[in-house]
């Protein structure tokens, strides 16, 4: 056999191996594993749910299992855990962060808010939960212009998401946004050129674009939505080929759901790297370890999930959402 087939065999051996001992220590755990839309495939694979920040955050509310593995970025296994403050939460990769979450401090937050005493602050779920503490409500990229059309006050505060916040903007003139400069490293990747000669290669495709692309990107756009959006935007649409505007692990389940389209790239630099870095083994050395567990200090936590919760209940996503005043 050549070295490479031999490779390949021994590397599919494996993750069927890895794959058996994750299934058997999720039963043994108690666990449940959460995974985003951009985890590696094998991940997928072994995950109880995927889908876009909001739905997860959604499936993490009193589910009732000891442990949550949550194969994502931080700020997602953080959420779980304001959620969940009893629950084991793990995030099986210490270093697995949000780049464009790090933008954002809740020191440098609160001089803003003093720039802006009449502002409201709307925090994006990709910031960590201090700056959630320091937020008057949370969005995503799937009920941010909602959400912001919720508030009485004109003034708002956006961070940390310089183009999610652009993007809302557009929806909502009413308001005046005050833009944090914050950017996401992954989809600031994408140009307007890339997807222009995708466009000329595939005269008939459709461009689905995430919000946190730049606005010429989203200029560019038949359609802007959450991750989870996109296959939804697929199963109503006629075209046969779609150009993915968002980062490429969403295309395995969207090769899944809809087997018969096409889908294409803009760009080769659509990876989020820290994404990336969960792979099987390190979901079965976290249901084996524990590690690592994802603690926040009470007082943060508490006010974050204020934040959480006046989200959900402006969106109707958790009936019993505390409102609080504000
Ligand atoms: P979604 O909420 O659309 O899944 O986005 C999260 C994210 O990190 C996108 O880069
Ligand atoms: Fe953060 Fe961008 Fe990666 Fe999403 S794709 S986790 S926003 S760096």
């Amino acid at each position: 056999m050549e070295l490479d087939v031999l490779e390949k065999a021994n590397s599919k051996e494996i993750k069927a191996r890895l794959r058996e001992k994750v299934l058997r220590l999720k039963k043994e755990r108690n666990a449940y594993i959460v995974a985003h839309n951009y985890q590696n495939y094998e991940v997928q694979e072994v995950a109880d749910i995927l889908g876009d920040s909001l739905a997860l955050s959604k499936a993490a509310i009193g589910l009732g299992h000891d442990v949550i593995v949550f194969c994502g970025v931080d700020f997602m296994a953080e959420s779980a855990k304001i959620l969940n403050p009893k629950a084991t939460v793990v995030l099986p990769v210490r270093e697995a962060d949000c780049p464009m979450a790090l933008m954002v401090t809740p020191e440098r937050l609160k001089l803003k808010k003093a720039e802006y005493p009449d502002a409201a602050v709307v925090c994006y779920v990709n910031s960590s939960a201090a700056v959630k503490a320091e937020s008057d409500i949370a969005c995503t990229s799937a009920n941010a212009i909602q959400v912001v059309k919720s508030l009485p006050q004109k003034q708002i505060i956006f961070v940390p998401d310089k183009n999610l916040g652009h993007y809302v903007q557009r929806f909502c003139p009413e308001k005046e946004i005050i833009l944090w400069q914050g950017f996401c490293t992954t989809h600031i990747r994408v140009t307007a050129q890339d997807v222009l000669n995708m466009k000329a290669k595939y005269p008939n495709a459709a461009f689905i674009a995430h919000p946190e692309c730049p606005p010429d990107v989203i200029d560019l756009a038949d359609h802007v939505c959450s991750t989870s959006g996109f296959s939804t935007f697929i199963s109503k649409s006629k075209a046969d080929t779609f150009i993915i505007g968002t980062e490429v692990g969403m295309i395995y389940k969207l090769k899944k759901d809809h087997p018969e389209r096409r889908f294409v790239m803009p760009t080769e630099q659509f990876v989020c790297q820290t994404m990336k870095m969960t792979t099987l083994g390190w979901v079965a050395h976290a249901l084996e370890t524990l590690e690592h567990q994802i603690e926040i200090p009470e007082n943060i936590r508490s006010r974050a999930e204020i934040t959480l919760r006046r989200m959900m209940a402006v969106t109707g996503e958790h009936p019993n959402s505390v409102i609080a005043s504000y």
